[in-house]
């Protein structure tokens, strides 16, 4: 145990070394006051600091403490984010024009990993839940059915947990995965902190899964742009990643984000059991509170094979006038809350135990005044997603590098889509670049844009399509 990577830095800086080295600030002389704390640490591949890309000492070590910690074979430090390690796993695993099954609701960096290496999708549609609009996850047998009537399938991908802290069983898609010998992908971007506490949901490498990402910085307490790349004990495709990961990552990582990074995870191995408790300990007060001081609710999800992450909170505001939208802008605006993010119906904010007794007694409290002021019945409407999925008609690769412009909606029928358009709920696209506009998805966005919601793409009413088909 302990942190090999931090020590190390620390021990650099207290010998007062005199760098005539990377970076130019020369640990933080050259900064100002506000950057100078964090540039004395900030070093680069010197003597005893080991090398990212070949790692033999402090790196190494550190990455194998984190490989135990999260239950994975082999794991390696990214500093670009879990969007690297999405990029590294897709290079590995699809050949340029190989298939990749994935979740409709991916990340962006799934499709751009897929047209930068010549990969294609294969949409997977995730079911919805009624009542509230979201993503439930892609079921088992809409992955065997995309395996089944397609060529050339070379992984399968899919996003656990979503955006809302929603995480389907993962064991029922690896028994179909395995049994067809695909590498299955989960971007665990949200789910870093799900080893630390029983109640939290299994890890995707628990339940079986061949490669994970995990954003670090989304959850647990480790600096912006902090993730893992891990593969499960025995992958025999690993070294493919790690190169892959070597040509897309800097060959000067910050050592200020890879120290954060065991640090983390030497605190949460530590302590994250004892942290996540009194975290659950102070939401459960906080949900009484809801319940007999605000018109809030709190969304949980009780469906079968699925478990959901207490500490995302997903509040709703249907007994009140106010869209989540307009929720979100008001505890920002005159409480200086800040969550997450919003939808129509929904506020989502993340919770951790960095978060204390006082910070969600204030939260109740800007709850309880809006509640008051706002009392009543929202009356928007949750918007049936169109039955079926659009056509591709471009090649995603050539789609995105064709030319193309901004149109009214309205003359958009037929036209090839440019661009990722994203309402929310439920956050996945309706369109993807290459895709054609159908009367459907004009007729979802009329209304969904009536109803007041974000639609990620859509500028002033205005769609980017391709010139050329
Ligand atoms: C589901 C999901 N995957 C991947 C990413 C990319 O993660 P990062 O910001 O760590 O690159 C995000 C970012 O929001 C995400 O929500």
């Amino acid at each position: 145990m302990g942190t090999p990577l931090l020590d190390m830095l620390k021990a650099y800086g207290e010998g007062q070394p005199l760098p005539f080295h990377m970076p130019g600030h020369v640990l933080g002389r050259g900064l100002n006051q506000e950057l100078n704390r964090a540039g004395s640490l900030d070093i680069t591949e010197i003597p005893g600091s080991d090398c990212l890309h070949a790692p033999s000492g402090v790196i190494k070590e550190a990455q194998e403490l984190a490989a135990k910690c999260f239950g994975a074979g082999s794991t390696l430090f990214l500093v670009n984010g879990s969007t690297s390690g999405i990029h590294a796993m897709i290079k590995a695993v699809v050949k340029p024009g190989g298939k990749l099954i994935m979740g409709r609701d991916s990340h962006r960096s799934v499709l751009n990993a897929l047209a930068l290496f010549g990969g294609e999708p294969v949409f997977v549609m995730p079911d919805m839940d009624e009542e509230t609009g979201l993503t439930l996850g892609v079921t088992a047998e809409a992955i065997e059915r995309a395996i089944l009537n397609n060529d050339n399938v070379q992984g399968v991908l899919l996003t656990r947990p979503n955006y809302y802290g929603i995480a389907p069983a993962l064991k029922p898609i690896v028994e179909v995965t395995r049994r067809h010998g695909i590498p299955l992908l989960v971007d665990e971007a949200h789910g870093a902190h799900f080893v630390f506490h029983p109640r939290l949901p299994d890890t995707a490498l628990a339940q079986g899964a061949d490669i994970c990402v995990q954003s670090l910085h989304k959850t647990l307490p480790a600096l912006t742009q902090t993730a893992l790349l891990h593969c499960r004990e025995g992958y025999g495709k690993w070294p493919e990643v790690v190169s892959a990961a070597s040509m897309l990552q800097t060959t000067s990582p910050s050592y200020i984000l890879m120290a954060s990074i065991d640090r983390a995870r030497d605190l949460l191995e530590n302590e994250g059991e004892a942290l996540y408790e009194r975290l659950a300990e102070n939401i459960k007060v906080f949900e009484k509170a809801l319940q007999t001081r605000t018109l809030v609710n709190r969304a949980t999800w009780h469906h079968k094979n699925m478990d959901w992450d207490f500490s995302r909170l997903v509040l709703s505001f249907e007994q009140t006038r106010l869209s989540g939208f307009e929720a979100e802008a008001l505890l920002r605006t005159r409480f200086g809350i800040v969550a997450e993010m919003a939808d129509l119906k929904h506020v989502v904010l993340i919770a951790t135990p960095f978060h204390d007794h006082e910070d969600f007694e204030r939260l109740v409290k800007a709850l309880e005044e809006l509640s008051r002021e706002y009392k009543g019945r929202n009356s928007k409407k949750l918007v049936k997603w169109p039955d079926s999925l659009p056509e591709r008609v471009i090649p995603l690769a050539r789609a995105l590098s064709l030319k193309g412009r901004e149109m009214p909606i309205n003359n958009t029928l037929n036209r090839i889509c440019g661009s990722l358009i994203v309402p929310y709920p439920p956050g996945i696209p309706l369109l993807n670049p290459g895709e054609r506009i159908t009367e459907d998805c004009l007729a979802y966005l009329e209304e969904v844009l009536s109803q007041g919601c974000q639609v990620h793409g859509i500028d002033e009413g205005r769609i980017y399509v391709l010139d050329n088909e």
